[in-house]
């Protein structure tokens, strides 16, 4: 399967998020990442329902739609109304996390589950099956640009590892300090969906770095 890449629209331009967002329609992003974050699970805060529902109303691609909050139950359906594709919720932030998939899942969204670094993929086996793609952190959750734990590439060997023996589907999805130093590295290791912020909207040509990271 052909890498997909998932722009993080925390690095965009919020002064002209219409043009990020069209930005991303022209190149050739499979989806549209979306960082959610509440000041409470993570250490900043960055935007919630209004600004989702513009990026939705320009957005041609999936909304990939990460939540870095706690009790994130409370508010799946709204995430659904609000035009997400895919869900996905923090396991550190989930203490009944079979029960928080199921719910995504009735809802008609995609499921995935985020772990942070120290989270050990092997918590995972157990709802392996029931996932649509887990969202490996390879940096702490909470700000973009910063820089990418090395450590990521074992997780990732064994996640897909898990994921093979057990017949799931799930994708694998690598977000934070993604670039073009590691993302053959990480394709090689078994990732399907690199996340890339900064270093898409930093460059100077942002649809053009989209298809290097593709060509990798
Ligand atoms: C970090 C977010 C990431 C972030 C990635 O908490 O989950 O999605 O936007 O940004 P970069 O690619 O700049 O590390
Ligand atoms: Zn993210």
């Amino acid at each position: 399967m052909h890498i997909q890449v998932a722009p993080s629209v925390l690095a965009s331009d919020f002064g002209n998020l219409q043009a990020a967002i069209e930005m991303i329609n022209d190149s050739e992003a499979d989806s549209i990442h979306i960082d959610i974050m509440d000041g409470v699970f993570v250490p900043n805060i960055s935007f919630g329902f209004p600004v989702l529902e513009a990026i939705k109303k320009h957005a041609q691609k999936p909304l990939d739609v990460h939540l870095m909050i706690v009790n994130p139950d409370h508010y799946l359906s709204a995430f659904k109304e609000a035009g997400a594709e895919t869900i996905t919720v923090h396991m550190e932030a989930c203490p009944h996390l079979h029960r928080t998939i199921q719910a995504i899942h009735e809802l008609g969204c995609k499921a995935g589950v985020a772990i942070n670094p120290h989270t050990n993929v092997e918590l995972l086996r157990d709802v392996i099956r029931d996932l649509d793609q887990v969202i490996i952190m390879s940096v702490n959750p909470g700000f973009g640009g910063q820089k990418f734990i090395e450590h990521t590439y074992e997780k990732v060997r064994n996640l897909k590892a898990i994921i093979t023996s057990s017949g799931s589907e799930a994708l694998i999805e690598i977000d934070g300090g993604v670039n073009l130093d590691n993302a053959y590295k990480l394709i090689d290791a078994g990732a399907d969906i690199l996340v890339a912020g900064s270093f898409v909207f930093n460059a100077e040509d942002p649809a053009a770095t989209i298809s290097q990271l593709k060509e990798h």
